[in-house]
């Protein structure tokens, strides 16, 4: 008798049955051993999803089933098949051949002087190791759930690991465009505009504006992608973004340009993410951070809320920023002499909503 039915609730997790089930993939080469897992695991479910049997009686049909089903979430798996290895052989390749990290092992036997526990947990990238004897269908069944809720977090893991990498992909994209050229703002503005962007995002979510678009996503965006506004001035050249006096009009034309190739660089980079995320972000605050809201602003001469609010914000940031800093052609101005003149662009240069905000905050910060 290799399972000992034991009495108790109900095996099953859930009564909804309705969800794709998990594939379980028993491979032993004892018929009996089939039928009595089938039997113990009959009706199971797990998190409304039921649990269903391929059965294998042999390393090389198991590979052979692996191979054309790639969502098989456990393996129930016999050490001594074909081979005295067979099993242990087969794990191996699952994970060295197959390149299967993800799929959960609990390796069953009814020999374990051939397949030492310590020996083959430590050697095998297995999950779990059983004796055929100490199985149970309750022991079964509980070794079965921890096995797919493993299986779960490792797939919830890897998906995770993976849009990680496509962000990743897109943000060294977007830096080796910068590093083709250079940059001349220093770090301590882009850290300014990144905190008091933020610090508006959260004002005006305080106060109830633009609750349709202001949430956590939107306050985790606005930080990373106000310092990506001015990306595009690599594409200045020295002799106009470091041009002392006034610039005449085809040096302002080059200068205005920074919105555009800033836009296009973080929208391709944006692209990679499918539109989505701090990159796409980047992208409407680098080509629309100079608008006004009266519309007289560049590049495209937008006005009031069809400017984006993440730009609307950046706006005021970097307006503040770049008053109270010194560049190639003025002097850092007082804090106070930069509100005064903020103070009265609201609705002209900046969103009123937006601006008041600001304003409320460098209030309590002065
Ligand atoms: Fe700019």
């Amino acid at each position: 008798m290799l399972f000992l039915r034991q009495d108790g609730p109900s095996a099953s997790l859930s009564d909804d049955l309705r969800g794709e089930p998990w594939l379980l993939l028993v491979v032993d080469d004892e018929e009996q051993v089939h039928a009595v897992t089938q039997l113990s695991l009959d009706g199971v479910s797990f998190q409304g999803r039921p649990v269903h049997l391929l059965s294998a009686y042999s390393a090389a049909e198991a590979s052979a089933i692996l191979q054309a089903e790639p969502d098989v979430a456990l393996i129930l798996l016999d050490v001594v098949m074909e081979t005295e290895n067979a099993g242990l052989s087969l794990v191996r390749w699952i994970r060295r051949d197959l390149g299967n990290r993800d799929i959960r092992i609990i390796l069953r036997t009814a020999h374990p002087g051939h397949a030492p526990e310590r020996r083959v947990i430590l050697d095998y990238d297995i999950n779990d190791y059983k004796t055929k004897t100490e199985l149970t269908s309750d022991r079964l069944f509980s070794a079965v759930v921890a096995g797919l809720r493993s299986y779960e977090q490792v797939r919830t893991i890897s998906r995770l690991l993976a849009d990680v990498k496509v962000a990743q992909r897109a943000t060294v994209f977007a830096l080796a465009d910068l590093a083709e050229h250079r940059d001349t703002d220093t770090g301590a503005h882009i850290r300014r505009v990144h905190d008091l962007s933020v610090a508006v995002a959260e004002r005006l979510r305080s106060r109830g504006h633009f609750a349709a678009e202001i949430d956590d996503r939107f306050i985790e965006g606005i930080g990373l992608a106000s310092t990506l506004h001015d990306v595009g001035k690599v594409s200045v050249p020295d002799h106009v973004l470091r041009k002392p006096g006034s610039l005449d009009a085809r040096e302002w034309e080059v200068m205005k340009a920074h919105t555009i190739s800033g836009g296009a660089i973080l929208a391709r980079s944006a692209s990679l993410l499918g539109g989505q995320g701090y990159l796409a972000m980047g992208a409407e605050i680098a080509r629309h951070h100079h608008e006004r809201f009266d519309g007289s602003g560049y590049p495209d001469g937008l006005s009031g809320e069809s400017i984006p609010l993440s730009a609307r914000i950046t706006a005021v940031a970097d307006v503040y920023d770049a008053l109270i800093s010194a560049r190639p052609y003025k002097d850092a101005w007082e804090p106070e002499r930069a509100l005064a003149v903020m103070r009265g662009e609201g609705g002209r240069h900046f969103d009123p909503l937006v601006l008041d905000a600001f304003l409320d905050i460098m209030a309590n910060r002065l």
